[in-house]
């Protein structure tokens, strides 16, 4: 039995809609497995914007350190587009990894056989099923490097810079060792080495950091053809390590092939068990409000919260299986439905899995 305090940040658009669901399953397990499971909503993104004139209030990255976890569900929205970069919802979101210190960002991809038809590539290709990890560097690079305008030759510019340091590359290098240790033992580090410079050093470093991982196999891909690859055989990878912007790209086309991005959680983690977990898609305006949104990939986030922050396999274990049992009854929110089939609301489809858990 254990006492855990969750920060809640349920966001914009569809957030705060499937984060109901998460919470509730949270409870359930509560319940169930006896936990004791303690939520504290907090404001970020364009609801704190509209709430307190700022994405990012002080009181939300303290009420967040203070917090066992924090459960994200997502931000943004066209209604705050028009605010000027640093103030912007999306800001706040890599204001509060960088401030929690979340350098790793886990993102599994793993197709479930219930919704094979929904995968968007030949069954040929795809074969069985597939189940990739992709770990995304969170709180370095491009994202976060120097930027900035400047007057050039032909007048105004604007400018992002690219640097990892090797502290950073080994940390989350590290991680992605240790995932592949607990999983198939197979490395793809993914970079742009051909041609820049910051590539050339992660490369450098991942390869070195082989020789204390010497039963995991490691190669290099640039990410052209990594993004290639995803399509043309992802049953190839295992575990995928790349940089904040590629990793940021290459998740969303990872998550694609498997059916839905509406499917897929993830976990953002630094050093010790302190972690912020979130579905990966974003806010999805145009359906919010209307009970539509597919409540599984926070649901499931919840999943990696109970396995990586609180080390609760039993009760992950449960909630993954229930969301399993649920989609092997034919149940189907409106993005992971055939043309034709009655869609099951984001809370109808909450309700189900939490019967089963
Ligand atoms: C994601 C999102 C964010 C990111 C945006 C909203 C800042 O695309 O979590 O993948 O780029 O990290
Ligand atoms: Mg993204």
């Amino acid at each position: 039995m254990g006492k855990y305090r969750l920060a809640v940040i349920s966001g914009d658009g569809i957030g705060p809609e499937v984060v109901a669901e998460a919470v509730k399953v949270l409870k359930k397990v509560g319940e169930t497995y006896h936990h004791e499971f303690e939520f504290r909503e907090v404001l970020m993104g364009g609801a704190a914007y509209d709430a307190c004139g700022t994405c990012f209030p002080e009181e939300t990255l303290e009420i967040c350190k203070q917090s066992d976890s924090v459960i994200l569900g997502a931000v943004g929205g066209p209604k705050w587009d028009s605010l000027p970069g640093d103030e912007r919802p999306e800001k706040a979101l890599l204001k509060i990894r960088s401030g929690l210190g979340l350098y790793a960002n886990l993102r599994p991809a793993i197709m479930h056989r219930a919704l094979s038809e929904a995968c968007p590539i030949k069954q040929e290709i795809i074969g069985d099923s597939f189940d990739i990890m992709v770990v995304r560097e969170l709180t370095g690079g491009i994202y976060f490097g120097d930027r900035g305008y400047r007057t050039g030759r032909y007048g105004e510019e604007a400018f992002d810079t690219e640097s990892y340091s090797e502290f950073e590359i080994r940390r989350i290098a590290r991680i992605a060792y240790d995932t592949a240790m607990a999983r198939k033992k197979k490395l793809v580090s993914v970079d742009k080495a051909n041609v820049l410079e910051s590539s050339r050093l992660w490369r450098k470093i991942v390869t070195e950091m082989n020789a204390e991982y010497p039963e995991v196999e490691v190669s290099h891909m640039y990410v052209d053809n990594a993004a290639m690859q995803l399509v043309r055989n992802p049953g190839q990878f295992d575990v995928i390590v790349t940089s904040n912007m590629f990793g940021d790209i290459l998740s969303d086309e990872a998550s694609m092939i498997t059916g839905s991005i509406g499917m897929l959680p993830s976990a953002s983690l630094g050093e010790g068990a302190f972690g912020m977990y979130e579905p990966i898609h974003g806010s999805a305006p145009d359906i919010a409000g209307q009970n539509k949104a597919n409540p599984i990939a926070a649901i499931l986030s919840m999943a990696m919260l109970l396995r990586y922050s609180f080390g609760l396999k039993e009760e992950a274990d449960a909630v993954e299986r229930a969301v399993t049992e649920v989609l092997e009854a034919g149940y189907r929110t409106a993005d992971i439905a055939k043309a034709g089939e009655t869609a099951t609301g984001t809370k109808e489809m909450g309700a189900r899995i939490v019967d089963r858990i």
